[in-house]
């Protein structure tokens, strides 16, 4: 994957240098959570072998097996354990069509963490594999060369404005959401975007819906007026729907793209199936300071969990992702990387990313494999 320009602050950098203990907590969650978080996990040892690092890694309870155990999807004390390491990365909360367990909804948990740990940025980088140029559904003139990054805002919007809540309009029953964005809110996503822009090719994609929502055209205002700070980006708004074309159409277009909270959610699983497989896309959110939440952007996946066959590479590129960006550990974020490419190269394909004449493996081979890469130090 590429190079990641970091934002962060530099004293993460030192401190690396410094500290060779990084307490990582996992939060497994549900369906193929777990499996995909223990090849993650096995991933990290292999780093910690070959760079002289310990990942002591604790696991906690989040999405249905905590409502199971303890009746709430998210404890005070996952909550904790979360505040106080050095980043979490996460599994995939919910059951089978988004039902509620117990009374309870599975994937409040995710979004608990991600507004308990203020993480206000959700990074979805996507780039194809050369290897898996042909197993993507879309034609390889369209994706070859496709390198972009979504920003997502993460702990706003529609998501979590209030009032959100069931009522009696007009004497019939009638549900709200609603979508309210703060200055403040849009102005430091929007930054991040532009800081982020200037190490790649300078060019900002703003989604939004000016069209009809106030909400968008407040967004576009602050937008317009964060790039004046940045001469050499270039600013580029796009409607959402006109975007959701785009974006299969011509996706060499886009660089880095901010966007709000329910269109990144919706904008990234689209943009995952130019890369073959939702099951390859990895996450990082992040807030203020170093520490992040990192995930797949798949979901739980219950019709396939605990049968070996889920790919665990968007959760190890999430596990990439931490190593660089809350741990400041490149080298090793790059050996995750090249082990992952190895892999692909080497033919190894997960039934999600096969094309109709591969041979298939498991969860746990894919795991193996690029564990195996990476203590090899094999890398393509
Ligand atoms: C995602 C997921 C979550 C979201 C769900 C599980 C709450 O779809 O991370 O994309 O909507 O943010
Ligand atoms: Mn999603």
């Amino acid at each position: 994957m590429k190079d990641f320009p970091t934002f962060l602050d530099s004293s993460i950098h030192l401190r690396s240098i410094q500290l060779t203990d990084f307490k990582i907590v996992y939060a497994p969650g549900d369906g193929i959570g777990p499996e995909v978080i223990e090849q993650s996990s096995r991933v990290l040892t292999a780093i910690g072998t070959r760079f002289g690092h310990r990942f002591s890694g604790e696991y906690v309870p989040v999405g249905a097996n905590s409502i199971e155990k303890f009746g709430i999807e998210l404890t005070n004390e996952t909550i904790d354990k979360c505040l106080s390491s050095d980043s979490v990365l996460l599994g995939a909360c919910g059951v089978a069509g988004g039902a509620a367990v117990k009374g309870r909804h599975p994937e409040l948990a995710v979004l608990g963490l991600r507004k308990e740990m203020q993480l206000w940025t959700n990074l979805r980088p996507m780039k194809v594999f050369e290897s898996l140029l042909d197993a993507s559904p879309v034609k390889r003139d369209r994706i070859d060369g496709v390198d972009m990054l979504v920003l997502r805002e993460l702990t706003g919007g529609i998501y979590f404005a209030q009032p959100k809540e069931r009522r009696i309009v007009d004497g019939e029953r009638a549900a709200v959401d609603t979508l309210l964005y703060k200055e403040s809110e849009v102005r430091r996503i929007v930054r991040r975007a532009f800081e982020l822009a200037v190490d790649r090719r300078k060019h900002v994609t703003s989604v939004d819906k000016n069209n009809v929502l106030e909400s968008s055209r407040f967004w576009r205002e602050i937008a317009e007026d964060v790039a004046s700070d940045f001469p050499d980006v270039t600013l580029e708004h796009v409607l959402v729907d006109a975007f959701a074309m785009r974006l299969v159409l011509s996706p060499r277009d886009f660089d880095v793209v901010v966007t709000k909270n329910m269109f990144g959610d919706i904008i990234t699983d689209e943009m995952a199936v130019l890369s073959a497989s939702l099951g390859m896309m990895p996450s990082a959110s992040l807030g203020d300071g170093a520490k992040g939440l990192y995930e797949p952007i798949h979901g739980a996946a219950p019709d396939i969990a605990g049968k070996n066959q889920a790919n665990p590479i968007g959760t190890i590129l999430s596990s990439a992702m931490m190593l660089r960006l809350s741990l400041g550990l490149e080298d090793e974020a790059r050996a995750v990387e090249s082990a992952v490419e190895a892999a692909l190269a080497n033919g190894f394909r997960t039934p999600d990313i096969a094309e109709e004449t591969d041979s298939t493996v498991g969860t746990t081979e894919m795991g193996n494999a690029i564990a195996q890469y990476i203590s090899s130090q094999v890398t393509t």
